[in-house]
């Protein structure tokens, strides 16, 4: 495809919306909170916005470098950048992770389908909560029904994919993100205006610096590559597709912004819930979908409906970035339709996912694999390739978008440090501790 026929996202709140959509998911509802709670409360929360600023989001500017400036895939962009070499093998690994991540996730996306439809009918009301785990457990190990909604979650995702960048992504993010953020805000106000919410309030914020540790730092950039989506080419392949006049700091920035705002969002919406219920916070399938399911309801019938459809727009919009890694190569590299490309990959991606929602062993190797080794090992990479195979006034003119951005010139210098020492180092560091 040539560059002037490539579509584009149109305005920059378009792209930032669907960047934030891409990082915002469920890994900003079901780990994030929990993990501040057990990391030691606001501590871990600074520890998390300091592995951000110095090592994630520095990533996140290499692939949406890559990406924008060679308006191709990921392994065409790593191509333009360092023609004749090996390093775009990685394009291999990235679409590999996303296609393993967007398989996996999709099961779950699939539950909050399930989930959402039972709030509808109210079926969570004045259930025990193991009953509710009941209901639960009896959905995962039925066949048909997780895969019902797999079809169901994936389908929807594939849809928005198939109408393209601008008319399908695009559209969609910039209705439902600002539609996501005021439904969790609703929940806020009422999970923390219950009696007894203020342990829940505590849990989030007391700092408690003894917990900070080794295991606590890698938890905190683990949690900050999956959340912003690095190392699997979502972002390079949604930067292709940016106007040239975009700004690759201000979009990195302001998406890192919205995502830790709203896992933050998330745990004043959860936690004060869970404490004034009386019960210990977990993480995971059994908060989400055993324990709030009866506290949300025991709040209203419209709290749980609003919550599973928070949820569902969360894990879409994520869902849908990793399946545009996919459609994005097979359209430019392969020269098939867009509507082709992604009817393949949804069959392909259901095929696995259906694997996934029998097995919940197969789910877990899923699971560890894409955030401990695909997403590390292509981070890796592009900052590698940025840093090391580009050369410093072409990543200083794109970063600073031909020099017209002084707030993004005045940090470049720092921002160049990061991407060929400290990120490469911090990721090899973690990595290991990780693997352990
Ligand atoms: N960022 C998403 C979340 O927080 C997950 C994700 C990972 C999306 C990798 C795309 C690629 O849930």
């Amino acid at each position: 495809m040539s560059e002037k026929a490539r579509e584009n996202f149109g305005s920059r709140f378009t792209v930032i919306m669907a960047l934030a959509g891409s990082a915002i998911g469920l890994g900003n509802i079901w780990r994030f909170p929990y993990m501040v709670g057990e990391h030691g409360g606001a501590a871990f929360i600074i520890i998390y916005v300091l592995c951000s600023l110095f090592i994630a989001l520095p990533i996140f500017f290499c692939e949406s470098i890559l990406g924008k400036s060679t308006g191709k895939d990921t392994f065409g962009a790593l191509e333009s950048v360092a023609p004749g070499t090996k390093w775009k093998n990685e394009g291999y690994i990235a679409l590999l992770g996303s296609f393993i991540i967007v398989s996996y996730y999709s099961v779950v996306g699939g539950w909050s389908v399930d989930f959402l439809i039972r709030s509808f009918m109210n079926d969570f009301k004045g259930e025990s909560f193991e009953e509710a785990a009941g209901i639960f457990r009896h959905m995962t190990s039925s066949i048909w029904e997780p895969i019902v909604s797999l079809t169901a979650f994936l389908g929807l995702t594939a849809a928005i994919v198939a109408m393209g960048i601008e008319k399908g992504i695009g559209r969609f993010a910039k209705v439902m993100m600002p539609l996501l953020f005021i439904m969790i805000v609703i929940i806020v106000v009422r999970s923390c205006t219950l009696p007894g919410a203020g342990k829940g309030i505590e849990y989030m914020l007391k700092p408690d610096f003894s917990k900070i540790d080794g295991p606590a730092f890698a938890a905190a950039l683990g949690q900050g590559f999956f959340s912003l989506s690095l190392g699997v080419g979502c972002v390079l392949t949604y930067s292709s597709y940016m106007r040239k006049e975009e700004n690759v700091f201000y979009t990195g920035v302001w998406t890192a912004i919205f995502d830790t705002f709203f896992a933050i969002l998330a745990g004043f919406a959860i936690m004060p819930a869970v404490f004034s219920a009386g019960l210990e916070p977990s993480a995971g399938p059994s908060l989400v979908y055993e324990t709030l399911p009866v506290i949300f309801s025991r709040m209203g019938p419209l709290v749980p409906i609003i919550f599973f459809l928070a949820i569902l727009i969360a894990a879409v919009t994520s869902a849908m970035s990793m399946l545009e890694v996919l459609v994005t190569w097979l359209v430019d590299q392969k020269g098939l339709s867009r509507k082709k490309a992604t009817t393949l990959f949804f069959i392909a991606c259901w095929i696995v996912g259906c694997v996934c929602a029998v097995s919940s062993k197969v789910f877990s190797i899923c699971d560890f694999m894409s955030s401990n080794v695909f997403m590390m090992f292509g981070a890796l990479v592009f900052a590698l390739v940025v840093g090391w195979k580009m050369k410093k006034e072409d990543v200083r003119t794109q970063f600073t978008n031909y020099g017209t951005s002084h707030k993004a010139g005045a940090v470049f210098s720092v921002v160049w440090f990061l991407i060929r020492w400290i990120a490469p180092i911090g990721i090899v560091i973690i990595a290991i501790t990780n693997l352990l």
